[in-house]
């Protein structure tokens, strides 16, 4: 790149990071919102969402010269087909992420120093900055979930959605807040779904799902037992993190019936960075590894994989806990893959 053109490049990414700023802050004063009931002036707006014009039409000078409204000389307009990745409850809406990422600014002091003196930032750091800006972590799989789950995950699997309407016995292991079994087991009623995470605050919202074929149960991963063995154990976004995610390879192996299946869902990447280099989506997962994945088992003494193991990595790790036959699948999200693991 010409050191003009990186220049130029550089300044594209503090407009983004800028931008992302005030998206956050559209979000949390109802501007968003305000915005998408349709066109309106500054005062209009303003009118709307009960905020000070002054601060608006600013705020507006940015969503329109960043390409994320339009304006006609009188009226600003939010158009629905950018809406669409700021708000509503589909898993297009952007703005969990957004919001998670922002929540990351609350805990750089303690990162730098861990680049300093090793260590790490432990989970319970993050907790007061992902609740102050009102991100729920598990809302972007939540919709994920609902959309994608049966027909785009499973459906990817030939023959799994047909033993699970025939109905197995399942572990979604990490399951947090219990978003893919609440689908599953209601998609799936003749199955017996079980939900294990170590973290007994998610466990207890997993519970409130109250489904009768569901179950939610506090445990380490890292201790799973074969009792009973399980005909299908899935595992979404949670393997990675995992302080031993070899030992936890390894028990998810054990804990399966002969026939039984491994469905991982992790991050598409290479686990050699240039391999990486042009892939849009590696430079911001890098990042989320950096200030949240990596960190955060260091914290425990952890493995540290990150979320940009990589597919070389993890099917090296499947191989090494007994799996002998791993494919890796394309999932409905560029950003996710989908390993299915059989004995
Ligand atoms: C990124 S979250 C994914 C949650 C959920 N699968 C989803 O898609 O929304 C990873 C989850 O793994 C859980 N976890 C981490 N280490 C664990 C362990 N050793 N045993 C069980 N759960 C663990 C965390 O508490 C967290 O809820």
């Amino acid at each position: 790149m010409e050191e003009t053109d990186f220049a130029a490049h550089l300044t594209d990414l503090m407009t983004g990071s800028a931008l992302t700023m005030l998206i956050g802050i559209g979000h949390r004063t109802g501007l968003l919102e305000a915005a998408a009931a349709g066109p309106a002036t500054s005062e209009g707006l303003a009118a709307r969402a009960g905020l000070e014009e002054r601060y608006v039409r600013e705020w507006l000078g940015a969503m329109v010269t960043g390409g994320i409204f339009t304006y006609d000389g009188r009226e600003y307009a939010f158009p629905p087909g950018h809406a669409k990745y700021l708000l509503g409850e589909t898993a297009a809406n952007l703005m969990p992420s957004l919001l998670t990422l922002s929540a990351f600014t609350g805990i750089l002091p303690d990162l730098e120093r861990a680049f300093a003196e090793g260590g790490g930032v432990p989970r319970s750091a993050y907790g007061p900055y992902l609740e102050s800006l009102g991100a729920k972590t598990g809302d972007s799989w939540k919709h994920i979930y609902r959309e994608h789950l049966v027909d785009g995950f499973f459906g990817a699997v030939p023959g799994l959605k047909e033993r699970l309407t025939a109905g197995v016995r399942v572990l979604d292991l990490g399951c947090g807040t219990g978003n893919a079994i609440a689908v599953a087991a209601r998609a799936f009623p003749a199955s017996r779904f079980t939900g294990l995470d170590i973290n007994p605050r998610v466990v207890e919202q997993a519970r409130e799902t109250g489904l009768p074929n569901a179950e939610f149960l506090v445990g380490d991963a890292a201790e799973l037992t074969a009792d009973p063995p399980y005909d299908v154990i899935t595992a979404f976004d949670a393997v990675h993190d995992q302080d031993r995610p070899d030992v936890v390879l390894r028990r998810i192996r054990g804990a399966l019936a002969p026939d039984g299946l491994f469905f991982m869902v992790d991050t598409n990447f290479s686990s050699h960075v240039e391999k990486n280099i042009g892939n849009p989506l590696a430079p911001l997962c890098y990042a989320i590894s950096l200030m949240y994945c990596t960190t955060t088992s260091l914290a425990e003494g952890g493995a540290a994989l990150g979320a940009m193991w990589g597919t070389e990595k993890a099917t090296e790790m499947l191989a090494d806990a007994g799996f002998r036959h791993v494919e890796v699948l394309d999932s409905p999200r560029p950003q996710n893959c989908i390993y299915v693991c059989r004995p």
